[in-house]
């Protein structure tokens, strides 16, 4: 079941979403060489609640820690660890979701570390670019599949692949609810698209197949299977009379 947000709780939602972007915005300058992913795990920790709201991930189905942080070749769902140290030419995805008033806010955000290989930051930039076109498929009274043939088709002009394993999610009183959202073009999403639905678009692109694995050891790692490099960025997402508009903006 698709819960249509009242006003009320789309207030709620934009302060969440706010509030999980400031997350992002706050670490940034942390997020160098030389600095370990247990360290960023515990500012955001404290930033979010110092601004009395809780961090949605810590105790999640078990999940140990209070971001995501997925460094290389980790799809998604990395566990911040200090022995996990950011190297000149990796990148990181932050992974942040806040419960503020009840309502999540979910969003993450692909950082580089110094010099990146030209290729790299191409994939980046273009796995923000694959995340802003489904984004703006997104209108009331057209299908959520939309959001994923806007996505495929341009990821399709790169020799990359989409994830498919995992995908978006509606979001709201709950960390993930219906629907589903696929970043690729499925049937499975031939859902019309009303104002007042929230879900977020995360789409996460490979540098190589689009296969992944989670880790046998702690439950949670997921990687490509090629080992191939890997970018994602998320937003949440309301749709509203118009359009959409993004609740996970500063
Ligand atoms: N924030 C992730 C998402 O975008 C979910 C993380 S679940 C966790 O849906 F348990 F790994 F934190
Ligand atoms: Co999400
Ligand atoms: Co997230």
């Amino acid at each position: 079941m698709i819960k249509i947000k009242s006003p009320e709780e789309i207030k709620k939602m934009r302060s969440a979403g706010k509030l999980a972007a400031e997350v992002l915005e706050y670490i940034e300058k942390y997020v160098v060489e030389g600095q370990n992913t247990a360290e960023i795990d515990r500012l955001c920790h404290e930033f979010i609640v110092s601004k009395g709201a809780i961090p949605a991930p810590l105790n999640y189905h078990g999940f140990p820690k209070s971001i995501c942080t997925s460094v290389n070749n980790i799809v998604c769902h990395g566990i911040p660890s200090n022995k996990q140290i950011l190297n000149n030419g990796d990148i990181v995805n932050v992974d942040v979701t806040v419960i503020l008033d009840d309502y999540h806010g979910d969003t993450s955000r692909t950082y580089l570390i110094g010099d990146v290989k030209e290729s790299t930051r191409l994939l980046v930039e273009r796995s923000e670019n694959a995340m802003m076109r489904g984004i703006q498929a997104i209108k009331p009274n057209s299908f959520l599949y939309e959001v994923g043939k806007a996505i495929e088709k341009y990821v399709n002009k790169f020799k990359y692949s989409i994830v498919r394993d995992y995908g978006g999610h509606g979001i709201g009183r709950e960390f993930h609810e219906d629907p589903h959202v696929y970043h690729f073009y499925t049937p499975a999403n031939r859902i019309r698209l009303r104002p007042g639905m929230i879900f977020t678009v995360e789409p996460m692109i490979n540098e190589g197949g689009y296969e992944v694995v989670t880790s046998q050891t702690d439950g949670w790692t997921v990687t490509t299977k090629d080992n191939s490099l890997t970018a994602q960025f998320e937003h949440t997402v309301l749709v509203t009379e118009k359009g959409y508009e993004i609740l996970t903006k500063l």
